[in-house]
């Protein structure tokens, strides 16, 4: 599938889509690992959140420069040209029904998701707590407020399976489009390593969803 489309490409295209596929896994995958796991640490408590995780992270040097040219900016490009490739999307569910297809449409559906809930959650979290300090002082009970109502809780849960599922599912694809994964053996055998890290990384931050909960 990649490499077929990819023929298609003129250059710049090309390298325009490998450079967004990259940064869907370096370094916006990675952060998204790392912040579930970093969000795990809910269950210890208000006191160890705020201080040993929040604070930590808070009074790291140059943190502005790493959130904006490490995280928001990928973020951004793959964001826009995710959502240039999906403009640009043709009908092949319908002509093509296989697995493979729909997880196609999945990956495009998803990343249309997860992009209402970062405006969501990064406005209502790291954007609020400039204006609130009471917001970015106690981040725990800011999130215990918020997962307390069952409809914030779902929306929550929902935008983060989609990303666990994106990435995951992402990574299968990447593999295949940059030539790592070439026999059917090779990609299903990956398959399964994707989705094992799919569910692990799902597990992570669905529990730390929970840490938060009274
Ligand atoms: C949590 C944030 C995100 C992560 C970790 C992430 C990660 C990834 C990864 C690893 C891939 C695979 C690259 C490939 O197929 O070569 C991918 C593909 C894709 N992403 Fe994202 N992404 C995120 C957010 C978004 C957003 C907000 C959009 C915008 C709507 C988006 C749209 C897409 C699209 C359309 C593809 C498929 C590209 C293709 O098949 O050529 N992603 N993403």
């Amino acid at each position: 599938m990649g490499s077929a489309m990819n023929a298609t490409l003129d250059p710049s295209q090309f390298l325009l889509r490998r450079l967004h596929s990259l940064l869907g896994l370096l370094p916006i995958g990675a952060f998204l690992t790392f912040h579930l796991w970093e969000n795990s640490q809910s269950r210890f408590g208000a006191e160890h959140y705020n201080t040993r995780v929040v604070a930590t992270l808070q009074e790291m040097n140059y943190l502005v420069f790493v959130e904006l040219f490490v995280i928001a900016l990928p973020l951004l490009f793959h964001a826009a040209y995710g959502l240039a490739i999906t403009g640009q999307m043709r009908a092949e569910l319908s002509r093509y029904p296989y697995a493979r297809n729909r997880f196609y449409w999945l990956q495009r559906i998803s990343g249309v998701g997860i992009l209402v809930f970062l405006l969501l959650h990064v406005g209502t979290t790291r954007l609020q707590g400039l204006w609130q300090p009471a917001v970015r002082d106690d981040l725990y009970g800011h999130m215990q407020g918020m997962l307390s109502d069952p409809l914030v809780f779902g929306f929550y849960a929902l935008g983060l399976l989609l990303s666990v599922f994106h990435l995951a599912n992402g990574l299968s694809t990447m593999a295949i489009v940059w030539g790592l994964t070439t026999s059917a053996r090779a990609q299903r055998l990956f398959g399964y390593v994707c989705t094992a890290l799919g569910l692990v990384l799902g597990a992570i931050g669905i529990h730390g969803l929970l840490g938060f909960l009274p």
